[in-house]
């Protein structure tokens, strides 16, 4: 059978690399035989022990996790911690933090977590600093000779979705940003025309944010944009003069765009994606929210990686929160994943978390390309919690289908409105425990859907670091478990070069020569007829 392994993966790197497989260790079955006992999803029994809330609640830095509403219980529990031991997760979690080879396909380490290392960080991101210092100062200004009042940043995925979170969560929604920030994603002339109206184009810095800086969507942003600024009179590009700045692992294709050495940030290429908000990727973040609040954010995550390096597994947050989220993936069979923020200033996080998990984690090889028969992440969605309850909460009341739920609220400071979000997302979590019985059947609701609660004590940059990197390390363990590199993405990259092809063969107008099946063509041909 054939399966994707870009022709850099060497085989005999990936060798070394096969480990024990999650489904022949011994605590493997054992979890099984314990998910065929009705009585571990009753969680009105399981509630008989009055000590629950306490046994199943955690608590590290801003943070206090319940885990009780879920289908565990003490025995459950210890198999799981056995299991991680099982799959060598400390000597895993020791290999993150010494930098050794994680990512094991593209044979290297993964070294976000070194770019936020306390004793490291104005080093590590002075010429980040010195650059958002310049343009605050007016020593940079834009290719109009105008100060910068404005920043759009162009960028997707990682690029795009932990700044905007970050963003927004720091700074009220950018009601008390310092400067304020547009985010451009996806390719659409509306999109461009929409921002265009919105800003003053001779004082906004155009941030293009692209590790590989060959993101097809991000450079073809950055192209129209360059030209619509080329046709405005007054724009002349210099050293201290210029409206586009980038941010990349690779300078030289920046340069190769026009971009002046003078504004480009670098980052290093060990850091991934969808885990470099804490490199100069964190740009806007400073810009908005200030030199400061960047640094306490990754000193909170900081203070998470400590957690996850030095916590026993049965009272370690990440490790806790992995074990969960496989213990319904593996054995319960529950297919999906949602995260609920009860804030609005959170309202990107289920986006982020989405790539984070299923971007990392989505995938049917371990390292070595051996097929893994079990399935791996969740399908993840979520919205603002608030919202959701009023788009498709009824399937998590009612549906035949049950899926695991991370509620998440914000406590302090305790407004009217965050206590009424507060009162709402508890009593969600205690209606699908619970449920009702009523005499219509159409009004009844079983009940006994579990879920978890994480409290954050205020929305601080501490805090925020807390978070992500808690949902870091707990996909970093989840990919341990399931023995799949979540560092890398082959996957992603099939439907591009698909679309590639396609628009190849349309510039030189072959669409004749091309293998495909039925339905593309046909789709092809009517977008063709359009033209
Ligand atoms: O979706 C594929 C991907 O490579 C992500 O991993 C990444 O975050 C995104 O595209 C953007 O990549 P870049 O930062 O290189 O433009």
């Amino acid at each position: 059978m054939g399966f994707f392994l870009p022709m850099r993966y060497n085989a005999l790197v990936l060798k070394k690399h096969i480990g024990i497989m999650l489904s022949k260790t011994p605590s493997w079955k054992k979890l099984q035989q314990k998910a065929s006992d009705k009585s571990i999803t009753d969680l009105r029994k399981l509630f008989s022990d009055s000590n629950r809330v306490d046994r199943f609640s955690f608590k590290f830095g801003k943070l206090h996790l319940d885990l009780s509403k879920n289908w565990l219980d003490e025995s459950v529990h210890s198999l799981l911690c056995k299991l991680a031991e099982e799959m060598q997760l400390s000597q895993k979690i020791d290999d993150l933090f010494a930098q050794k080879i994680v990512n094991v396909t593209e044979n290297q380490a993964a070294s976000h977590i070194l770019v936020r290392d306390p004793s490291r960080l104005k080093d590590n991101h002075q010429a980040l600093f010195t650059f958002a210092e310049k343009i605050k100062q007016h020593q940079l200004l834009t290719a109009f000779g105008q100060p910068v009042k404005h920043i759009v940043n162009v960028g997707i995925g990682g690029s795009y979705l932990g700044p905007r979170l970050v963003t927004e969560a720091m700074t009220d929604l950018q009601s008390n940003a310092d400067m304020t920030i547009d985010f451009i994603a996806s390719v659409d002339d509306s999109l461009i025309n929409q921002l265009f109206l919105s800003i003053d184009p001779e004082n906004t810095l155009f941030c293009i944010s692209s590790k590989s800086f060959g993101t097809v969507e991000t450079l073809n942003n950055a192209t129209a944009i360059l030209q619509r600024l080329k046709n405005i009179p007054g724009y002349n590009t210099s050293q201290n003069h210029s409206s586009m700045m980038a941010i990349t692992a690779n300078q030289d294709r920046a340069v190769g765009l026009g971009i002046p050495e003078s504004h480009i940030l670098n980052f290093d290429h060990t850091i991934g994606g969808r885990f470099s908000l804490w490199s100069s990727i964190g740009f806007p973040i400073v810009m908005a929210a200030g030199e400061q609040t960047f640094i306490e954010l990754l000193k909170g995550a900081a203070s998470m990686d400590k957690h996850f390096q030095q916590t026993k597994f049965d009272n370690n947050l990440p490790v806790l929160m992995a074990l969960t989220s496989i213990w319904y993936r593996n054995f319960m069979g529950l297919s999906a994943y949602t995260a609920l923020p009860y804030d609005a200033r959170l309202r990107c996080f289920p986006a982020w978390l989405q790539q984070l998990m299923m971007e990392s984690t989505g995938k049917m090889h371990d390292a070595s390309g051996e097929q893994l028969h079990y399935p791996t992440s969740p399908w993840v969605f979520g919205d603002h919690g608030q919202l959701s309850q009023h788009a498709f909460f009824q399937a998590f009341h009612q549906g035949n289908d049950i899926l695991p739920i991370d509620f998440i609220g914000v406590l302090n400071p305790l407004s009217e409105s965050q206590q009424f979000l507060l009162v709402n997302m508890i009593a969600q979590g205690a209606a699908l425990m619970n449920g009702k019985t009523a005499d219509n059947p159409l009004s009844h609701c079983l009940g006994n859907r579990p879920s978890s609660t994480l409290l954050l004590e205020d929305l601080s940059a501490t805090a925020m670091g807390q978070l992500l990197a808690l949902y870091e390390h707990m996909v970093y363990t989840q990919s341990v478990l399931w023995g799949v590199n979540c560092f890398d993405q082959p996957g992603v990259e099939l439907g591009k070069d698909i679309a590639r092809n396609i628009e190849q063969h349309i510039r030189h107008n072959t669409l004749n020569q091309l293998q495909l099946d039925p339905s593309t063509e046909a789709l092809i041909q009517h977008v063709m007829k359009d033209e």
